[in-house]
């Protein structure tokens, strides 16, 4: 089966075409950072008219670059939701147009569905059950997956997303966008001399498997301004304490449910510390840990294809042209909507 895998959910327009005896045959990404840097986030409006602007060349390309044309095509795979509604809507409706071109069926997949499975590309088999820890840019939850759309929602972000902590804390320091690459570089060659808050950390009750950064944001912000430690040791103390959150609170839910396999998705998982500590705890613990590569962490139309194609496999499920992108939609809420 050939998939064509359609992401436009925030601020890249990515195009993918996966066959599922080989592989992925193409990934293209069209990134919008140099746009988007002056702002020091994601500007909606200016997000939405990239998309427009760049998803035909970036078909074309994917297409090209798979060495097929779309009559080779056997289904669609398009992200329904969740994400930023007015570049969701772009890519729907492109899918859409294509899916009626060509007469082949539209697959709805939803972002951190997709972020999940990209752990399983050319894998043989994926072995169920897992915890998932999603930390992304939008996103930072737990969920315990037990089978495809199988999905026991365990907790998630009181406040702010990791990602987006990490792009503000960046933004702080006069760094760049997106922020998390540029901590990670630097915190290399910092130290943690700053003992920064580790938000719920010890949470025996109902948020044990929650989350909360605006607390940390606001405290690196605060010495930040403060003015007397380097970039470097502020990277370093801020990326400790976030690091320190996630993987406690990931081997807690895996030892709570009893589950000895962790997968980790999203943007963040592209991140240095996170994966070196989570390597170093999973080992310890006994627990089997998946982290994609790097190209496959951050936002790509490669797990869109594939988690459409396992979509298709397994539950033969297409959407009717008058289905809506939406901006929210928790994952174990997805088959309900689709
Ligand atoms: O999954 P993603 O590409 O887009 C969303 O769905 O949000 O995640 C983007 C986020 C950004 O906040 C970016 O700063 C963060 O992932 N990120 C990282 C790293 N690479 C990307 N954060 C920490 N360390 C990294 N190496
Ligand atoms: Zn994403």
């Amino acid at each position: 089966m050939v998939v064509l895998g359609i992401e436009s959910s925030c601020d890249d327009t990515s195009i993918a075409v996966y066959d599922s005896q080989k592989g992925i045959l193409s990934n293209v990404v069209s990134s919008q950072v140099k746009i988007h840097e002056a702002w020091g986030g994601v500007f909606p409006e200016l997000a939405a008219r990239e998309h427009t602007k760049n998803f035909i060349p970036v078909v074309h390309k994917a297409l090209n670059d798979a060495n097929i044309t779309l009559k080779d095509i056997d289904i669609i795979a398009s992200t329904f939701c969740p994400g930023l509604i007015i570049s969701l809507v772009v890519g729907v409706s492109g899918s859409k147009a294509l899916s009626y071109i060509t007469d082949k069926p539209l697959v709805p997949v939803h972002h951190i569905e997709a972020h999940i499975f990209a752990n399983f590309i050319g894998k043989e088999d994926i072995e169920y059950p897992f915890i998932a820890l999603v930390v992304s840019g939008g996103h930072t939850e737990l969920v315990l997956v037990k089978g495809f759309e199988e999905y026991i929602y365990l907790g998630g972000t009181l406040d702010d997303a990791v990602g987006e902590v990490y792009d503000k804390v960046a933004r702080a320091l006069g760094l760049g966008f997106p922020g998390g690459p540029i901590i990670d570089r630097l915190a290399k060659e910092g130290k943690e001399i700053v003992k920064l808050p580790r938000p719920l950390i010890h949470d025996k009750e109902e948020n044990r498997f929650n989350f909360s950064f605006s607390g940390l944001k606001s405290a690196t912000i605060r010495e930040i301004q403060k003015g007397i430690y380097s970039k470097e040791d502020i990277a370093a103390s801020f990326q400790n304490a976030a690091v320190d959150v996630l993987v406690k609170k990931s081997i807690d839910a895996c030892k709570e449910f009893k589950v000895n396999h962790l997968v980790v998705a999203g943007g963040v998982s592209a991140n240095s510390k996170l994966r070196e500590e989570l390597s170093k705890e999973c080992e310890k613990e006994g627990i089997k840990l998946d982290i994609p590569p790097i190209f496959l962490c951050t936002d790509n139309g490669s797990m869109v294809a594939y988690t459409g194609y396992l979509r298709y496999k397994n539950t033969g499920k297409t959407v009717d042209y008058d289905f809506e992108a939406l901006a929210r939609c928790r994952i174990d809420r997805f088959k309900e909507i689709f």
